[in-house]
């Protein structure tokens, strides 16, 4: 077992990252640097600091899409290092991206469902949540509409509703109101913040904007790589 302290192994903590560390050779950048945090269960935590800041690349590494060139991030106490990553990210992580990712070719009921395609769960279940969860974020009526029918704001709503679909206990958003009007923005960040309470999961969300960080229950604040602040309230 590796040598644990008390403030290592935080039994509430959904996520730990200790001392991560992450260089890409390309460009010979030091992305990030001894990062070490805590995402507490149920907890609201939002990642600030300027563009380059390892903001990014810290939110793919607790998300399981990138590893660390050295430190360890866990989930629950386990280590993603010893964990079946496609399955931790099916199953336990929703993602949030800026530019939405939706198929053009699928109806929004159709994207929704992109994640339960891997899963046991029957065609007539699947579609019936993907139903509800496009209820749950205020889409009722265009289950049938194709990603160019529809807004930004209604785009990124299906993209949160996916997000949802397995019941992740963790939402990572990656600056998920960057590209939509102030007014559209703040609702999304509404509608993630009622779900994580209504889901019981936790938020960690990527963002410049201090009015959406100011709203979280932690602030961590990202410069050069490092950790320049931290801030619970
Ligand atoms: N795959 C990559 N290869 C090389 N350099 C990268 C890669 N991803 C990010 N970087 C570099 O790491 C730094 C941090 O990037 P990033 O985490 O995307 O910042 P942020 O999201 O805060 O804007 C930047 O200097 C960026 O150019
Ligand atoms: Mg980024």
């Amino acid at each position: 077992m590796p040598d644990r302290t008390s403030t290592d192994d935080n039994a509430d903590a959904i996520i730990q990252t200790v001392s991560v560390s992450r260089y890409f050779p390309q460009g010979d950048v030091h992305a990030l640097r001894d990062v070490s945090i805590e995402v507490a269960q149920r907890s609201h935590v939002a990642i600030v600091g300027k563009s380059g800041s390892g903001k990014s690349t810290l939110l793919n590494l607790i998300g399981g899409m990138d590893q660390p060139t050295s430190g360890e991030v866990r989930f629950d106490g386990q280590s993603l290092s010893q964990m079946n990553l496609d399955h931790y990210r099916s199953r336990q992580v929703g993602f949030v991206f800026q530019r939405y990712y939706l198929l053009p070719n699928l109806s929004a009921v159709e994207n929704v469902q992109i994640p339960m395609f891997e899963s046991s769960i029957a065609k007539p279940e699947r579609v019936e949540k993907a139903r509800r969860l496009l209820h749950q974020v205020g889409l009722s009526g265009r289950e049938k509409h194709l990603p160019r029918q529809l807004s930004g704001g209604e785009s990124q709503r299906v993209a949160i509703a996916r997000a949802l679909a397995n019941d992740p206990k963790l939402i990572l958003a990656d600056e998920p109101t960057g590209a939509l009007d102030s007014e559209s923005g703040r609702a999304i960040l509404e509608l993630l913040e009622s779900l994580q309470q209504s889901h019981q999961s936790s938020l960690v969300v990527v963002t410049h904007d201090e009015s959406i960080a100011a709203r979280a229950s932690q602030r961590i604040e990202l410069a050069d790589g490092k950790i320049e602040a931290v801030i619970a309230r």
